[in-house]
């Protein structure tokens, strides 16, 4: 039997696969590179940048918008890719993890969380310093609290809670840190 998973991957990779399905166009920057797609009305944002690009540093945990694993950068600010319909972002700008480092240099919120231990399993990382970066970027998270309260809606099931704050908090003040 087909699982709904595998038939996601198959339409994915052959989107003539089911004939009768309605295919969009739709035309994307992602990490400053040009892409054209023709989808389903139906793909998530998430689902295109793992399955059609092989960014699979955007990570799907929940699948319903409630853990930040998908945290994306769509025209500079933070989505959850999750829930995000691709087709609605036709012509947006979008950065993911495997767009902030500049050549051989990390972005400075990703070097942040290097130097302050703030990860274990990785999982939630790519999703926390998309999250990070907007969050700085919104200009509205002030102080300790202020960060964790903003980026409540990035889960860590290692509890690398206060490691990620202190990651933040270290680069909160520089511009090019968001
Ligand atoms: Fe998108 Fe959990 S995978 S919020
Ligand atoms: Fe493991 Fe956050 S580092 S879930």
């Amino acid at each position: 039997m087909t699982t709904p998973e595998a038939e996601l991957t198959t339409t994915l990779a052959d989107p003539q696969a089911n004939s009768t399905e309605r295919l969009i166009s739709i035309d994307l920057t992602v990490n400053g590179r040009a892409e054209h797609f023709s989808i389903p009305p139906w793909v998530t944002l998430l689902d295109l940048l793992r399955d059609r690009l092989d960014l699979t540093g955007t990570k799907k945990g929940c699948d319903h918008g409630q853990c930040g694993a998908c945290t994306v950068l769509v025209d500079g600010k933070r989505v959850n890719s999750c829930l995000t319909l691709a087709v609605v972002r036709d012509g947006a700008d979008v950065q993911t993890i495997e767009g902030l480092s500049t050549g051989d240099t990390l972005h400075p919120m990703q070097q942040a969380f290097i130097d302050h231990d703030a990860f274990q399993c990785g999982y939630c990382t790519p999703g926390q310093i998309c999250s990070a970066i907007g969050m700085l970027r919104e200009g509205r998270a002030e102080g300790r609290e202020g960060i964790r309260e903003n980026m409540s809606g990035n889960l860590c099931r290692c509890g690398a809670y206060t490691n990620i704050a202190d990651a933040i908090e270290a680069v909160q003040d520089r511009e090019d840190a968001r």
